[in-house]
């Protein structure tokens, strides 16, 4: 993956610190309880990832952590990135494990951390959509034979919270992406199983694909 930061000054000059998409914002929301999210699992990275053989993956926007512990479980060696320092160290303070880099990062503003990625997961990360170029360095970062996985919650649940999904990167918007080299294995919309985001997220936005190995 190039080095070179791709993304231009002005994005981070238009977004405030209120900003659920800053690093201040983020920081405030996590700050404002003991736990955030549950301690559990996506269920789309358990349905997409469980025969894939482990390797190397770089978990976008991991929150308190539960899905990189998940796969640090299965052998997986994870990079655990969030823009929240909170989010981050909350998370090394459950699991300090070293299969497990746990590291405070803005992808929208930094670059990947990672290159040659056997696993590029993102779930529930808010992409402006006037940030693609970010979309666009994840799916670099996937090596031959690599697989990227995103999830998004469906429009509706989005909306009822307030949000304009059209405002953000959608997995549809990933997959325009991809090049003659990737293959979808999954491009679905489907029943999330336990409902999040007080019951309003009750369907997942599924995008997973395969980079054909060289
Ligand atoms: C809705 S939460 C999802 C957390 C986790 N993936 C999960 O499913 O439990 C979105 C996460 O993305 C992080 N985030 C938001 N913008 C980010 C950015 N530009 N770079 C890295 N992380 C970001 C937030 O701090 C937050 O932890």
């Amino acid at each position: 993956m190039a080095t070179e930061n791709h993304r231009p000054d002005t994005v981070t000059q238009t977004r405030q610190p209120n900003d659920p998409g800053t690093a201040e914002g983020w920081d405030a929301r996590y700050s404002s309880a003991g736990r955030l999210w549950t301690s559990d699992v996506n269920p789309a990275l358990v349905a997409e990832v469980s025969d894939v053989d482990p390797g190397n993956a770089l978990d976008v926007g991991s929150g308190e952590g539960a899905d990189a512990r998940w796969l640090a479980d299965r052998g997986w060696k994870v990079t655990a990135l969030d823009i929240s320092q909170v989010a981050v160290d909350r998370a090394r303070e459950i699991d300090p494990r070293p299969s497990i880099t746990w590291l405070r990062a803005d992808v929208i503003a930094d670059d990947v951390p990672a290159t040659d990625v056997d696993l590029v997961t993102l779930h529930y990360f808010p992409i402006p959509k006037a940030n693609l170029d970010a979309a666009r360095r994840l799916v670099d970062a996937v090596g031959p034979g690599g697989s990227l996985l995103v999830v998004a919650h469906a429009p509706e649940g989005v909306r009822a919270h307030g949000f304009d999904p059209e405002a953000y990167v959608q997995p549809r918007d990933f997959a325009d992406l991809l090049g003659d080299e990737w293959e979808i294995v999954t491009d679905e919309t489907r029943e999330r199983g336990r409902a999040a985001g007080g019951g309003h997220h009750t369907h997942d936005v599924v995008l997973c694909a395969r980079r054909r190995a060289d």
